[in-house]
């Protein structure tokens, strides 16, 4: 799917994120499993993540963020009719962690649900909340993006424990009278899904005894596969939205990318041709926070002073699906909406 806005101009006058306290650093996961300092670093640029505490669930971490990203935009939660909660590890299977956060906002007015397409999550929930407003269905939209992939993840399994970390971000979408969102590409391949998976829990395969016993309950991955299909999603998405929007690459300012390994971010930048210092880069300190990934570098970017007004900011997403997303943006300044 690819379109280009031709809505009402609609942006971002919020943003708000929030990461789990405890911090777990590549020594204390190389006392869990065979690894080490140095492996993490040189094959992910990851240096540490967060870790939910015991009984911390999505809806926890989501609603300091939903929280933050209103009080930017000075907007009450009463006001908000929209809530998407993107993620993967929701409280529970129902009801939706969106019907939970909106309830615990104060958001009595706002339809709330989830959106699943693993770490993609965040960019089609975006386009989801756009569409609804560009048709009218919808006035302010709260998009949240986050998971607690710690509570899935194998700590048991080098080759995926290390990656991951929770996490979660928030956007307010309203209507204003110059720049937000251009347009957007979203894609899915079923045919690679087996490759980042969580096979037990859903009707295909209820959890068991036995589905415990065998560990089917935690996220499965083959790395190397999804590391193909991620730098090769990660450009394709981004020219084809380029191209549609009649945009140079030279003309982003800002590149967003999901967070999910350095060596991936920095093929699909110099591949792209955007330079290193319009990349955000905070997987160090995250690891790969799934929907989290994407709104969590906005909101540390824009408290660096990172978006300007004017600014073409370009975020891409992938992930389970398998799953990959793109949206270009004109920033506006916060709080500013009409
Ligand atoms: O949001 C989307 C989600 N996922 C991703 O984007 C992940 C994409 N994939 C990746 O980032 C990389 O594939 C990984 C970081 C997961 C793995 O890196 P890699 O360079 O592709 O390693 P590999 O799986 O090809 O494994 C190379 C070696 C293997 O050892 P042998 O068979 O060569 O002896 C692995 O067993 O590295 C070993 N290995 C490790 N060693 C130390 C795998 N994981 C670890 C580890 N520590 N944590």
């Amino acid at each position: 799917m690819i379109g280009r806005a031709n809505g009402q101009p609609i942006t971002i006058t919020g943003l708000g994120s929030h990461v789990p306290e405890r911090v777990m650093t590549n020594e204390e996961l190389s006392k869990l499993v065979e690894t080490s300092d140095e492996w993490i670093v040189e094959r992910t640029g990851i240096r540490e993540r967060r870790v939910a505490a015991p009984g911390e669930a999505m809806s926890d971490i989501a609603l300091p963020a939903a929280q933050m990203a209103l009080e930017s935009a000075g907007v009450a939660a009463s006001a908000v009719d929209l809530i998407i909660v993107a993620t993967v590890t929701a409280d529970m299977a129902f009801p939706s962690t969106g019907a939970l956060v909106a309830d615990r906002l104060g958001a009595s007015d706002a339809a709330a649900y989830d959106l699943s397409a693993g770490c993609t999550g965040f960019m089609y929930a975006l386009a989801q909340a756009y569409g609804m407003m560009a048709a009218g269905l919808s006035e302010r939209a709260l998009v949240i993006g986050g998971d607690v992939l710690s509570k899935i993840v194998n700590w048991h399994d080098r080759r995926t424990c290390v990656l991951f970390g929770d996490g979660a971000g928030a956007v307010l979408l309203e209507r204003d009278g110059t720049g937000g969102f251009l347009g957007f590409e979203l894609g899915a391949d079923g045919g690679g899904g087996v490759h980042l998976q969580l096979p037990a829990g859903g009707s295909r395969m209820p959890a068991s005894a036995e589905t415990v016993a065998q560990e089917l309950h935690f996220a499965t991955m083959n790395g190397p596969e999804v590391f193909k299909f991620a730098t090769r999603v990660l450009v394709s998405s981004a020219e084809k939205l380029l191209e549609r929007c009649g945009v140079r690459i030279e003309d982003v300012d800002v590149y967003v990318p999901h967070q999910a390994n350095v060596r991936i971010i920095e093929y699909a930048a110099k591949k792209l041709g955007i330079p290193e210092d319009r990349v955000i880069v905070n997987v160090d300190r995250y690891g790969n926070t799934s929907s989290g990934s994407i709104p969590l570098a906005l909101a540390e970017a824009e408290a660096e002073g990172r978006l300007q007004p004017g600014a073409l900011v370009l975020m891409t997403g992938m992930g389970a699906g398998l799953t990959w997303g793109s949206a270009l943006m004109e920033w506006t300044a916060n709080g500013e909406a009409a």
